[in-house]
């Protein structure tokens, strides 16, 4: 792949094959070896405490070489767009970048403008606005691969402030395709019926002893600028309605997986005290995001033939 912004356009055999790679990885195999330095930044003008030290330890792994880069004081903040910013790594020799910006689908640019300007430079998306978070999906499907050996027949709810979230977006596209019954819960405003299309919405007490994975996302106060829910939004009302309290534990099932991106609004989304509970596989995910990103990108540097890789 030249560049990775997205799952959509991933087919099947290529979702499973990232899987079986980042596994692969994990297990301690042999990460290829670099015939000539790969340079890469992680440009991040939105905050993160996962992706970004992920992106970071899985560059470390792949003996890429991280050319440090602070988005919060970068001369975007002078008005410097992405693509001149993008146009200066270039210059500056950097093969690879890995963005995160609250624009959606701010990559569509760089990627369509470079095939005719001087912009050569690989893009992997940590995520942009509400639109995707590809590494975050990858992850995610790894996650349930790894649990449950198959995707076919699993019932997957995703539960919470939906309309606002990329990862529902990537998740709910790419579970659907892998075979999974996709089911969502939460509050009907933050629920769009135009995902009626991958799945039923339903209230979260008929679904919580019925599903496989129970995906909770978090509230984005950040993205509701403008919302009148967010002004009225009460954290003790949305958990008792929404949120996995320990009666809700309870009825999920044995092997039931507890996921939530993160960072997770304790007592909102899912009671405190669960964080670290048997059924929460919130660290799994976190631990295996560092293989499924450097399977991500070992599948762009191949794609752009650097460090020697085909
Ligand atoms: N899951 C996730 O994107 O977390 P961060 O915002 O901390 O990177």
């Amino acid at each position: 792949l030249p560049h990775f912004v997205s799952v959509e356009n991933l087919t099947v055999d290529q979702i499973n094959a990232l899987i079986n790679r980042a596994e692969y990885f994990k297990k301690g195999g042999q990460v290829p070896t670099l015939s000539n330095p790969v340079y890469v930044t992680n440009m991040f003008f939105e905050n993160s405490t996962r992706t970004h030290t992920s992106f970071a330890m899985a560059e470390k792994k792949l003996g890429l070489t991280e050319i440090p880069f602070d988005g919060s004081h970068s001369s975007r903040s002078k008005g410097e767009t992405m693509y001149d910013t993008c146009l200066v790594m270039n210059a500056l020799g950097v093969d690879l970048t890995v963005i995160r910006d609250s624009q959606n689908e701010y990559y569509n640019p760089l990627i369509h403008l470079s095939a005719d300007h001087h912009l050569n430079i690989g893009i992997v998306n940590a995520g942009d606005g509400s639109g995707q978070h590809p590494s975050q999906s990858l992850l995610d499907m790894m996650t349930i691969h790894e649990h449950f050996g198959k995707f076919a027949g699993l019932k997957v709810a995703i539960v919470g402030d939906i309309t606002n979230s990329r990862v529902a977006r990537s998740n709910m596209e790419i579970l659907t395709r892998l075979g999974a019954e996709v089911y969502f819960s939460g509050p009907e405003y933050w629920y769009d019926h135009a995902f009626d299309k991958y799945g039923k919405y339903l209230p979260l007490d008929e679904l919580v002893d019925q599903v496989d994975v129970m995906m909770l996302l978090r509230v984005q106060h950040e993205r509701h600028a403008g919302d009148a829910n967010e002004d009225q939004f009460d954290a003790q009302k949305y958990h008792e309605e929404y949120g996995i309290n320990q009666a809700r534990y309870d009825r999920l099932k044995d092997d039931c997986l507890i996921m939530h991106p993160g960072p997770i609004n304790h007592d909102v989304e899912l009671a405190g005290n669960l964080v670290e509970a048997p059924k929460s596989a919130f660290f799994r995910q976190m631990h295996n995001g560092v293989f499924m990103r450097m399977a991500m990108l070992e599948a762009v540097l191949r794609g752009r033939h650097l460090g020697g890789l085909k």
